[in-house]
């Protein structure tokens, strides 16, 4: 008996010291995270070829906006916009498996919007910011308070 309880015991104290274990990787994997977070926040010193491109991205979206509520969006998707699936990001670790159908899909919808019918362009318009806001959720929310101010209120 007295055997018994002592492997009882022995097995709850590794069960929670493993337990505790698992608790200090997930903590240390939240602050690895929270640090590349942080430097995919709105930076002026951040100088990669990404960051640069998403702060013209960031331009372009708020040169367009009053267009778009007027519903007089002409002419095609900038060029430049399709450097996104070769720019360098501050840290490679920063883009996954899955960045550049997120770039598809963004890039679909700014295309989408300058060919929308005058009506329909404050809600292609706010189907731009909801790619910019569902990859941004995924990757670094830092620039995500400035992104929803960005809708247009229908
Ligand atoms: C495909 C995913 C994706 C989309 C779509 C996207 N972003 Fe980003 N954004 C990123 C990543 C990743 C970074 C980090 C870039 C780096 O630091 O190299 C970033 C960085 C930024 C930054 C910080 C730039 C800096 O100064 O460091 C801003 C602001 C930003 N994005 C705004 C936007 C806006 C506005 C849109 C929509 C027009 C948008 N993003 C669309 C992934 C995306």
């Amino acid at each position: 008996m007295a055997n018994k309880t002592f492997a009882l015991i022995s097995f709850l104290f590794v069960f929670i010291a493993c337990n505790q274990n698992n608790k200090t990787t997930t903590e240390l994997t939240e602050q690895n995270k929270k640090d590349s977070l942080a430097s995919c926040s709105i930076n002026p010193n951040g100088q990669s070829e990404l960051a640069i491109l998403m702060r013209e991205m960031q331009g372009h979206i708020n040169s367009i906006r009053d267009i778009a509520i007027a519903g007089k969006m002409s002419g095609e998707m900038p060029e430049f916009l399709n450097t996104i699936h070769t720019a360098k990001p501050t840290d490679s670790s920063m883009v996954d498996s899955e960045f550049d159908a997120r770039a598809d899909e963004y890039l679909a919808a700014v295309k989408d919007l300058y060919h929308r019918y005058p009506e329909s362009q404050k809600i292609a318009f706010n189907a731009v910011v909801a790619k910019c806001q569902s990859c941004h959720e995924h990757y670094c929310p830092g620039p995500l308070v400035v992104i929803k101010k960005m809708y247009i209120p229908l």
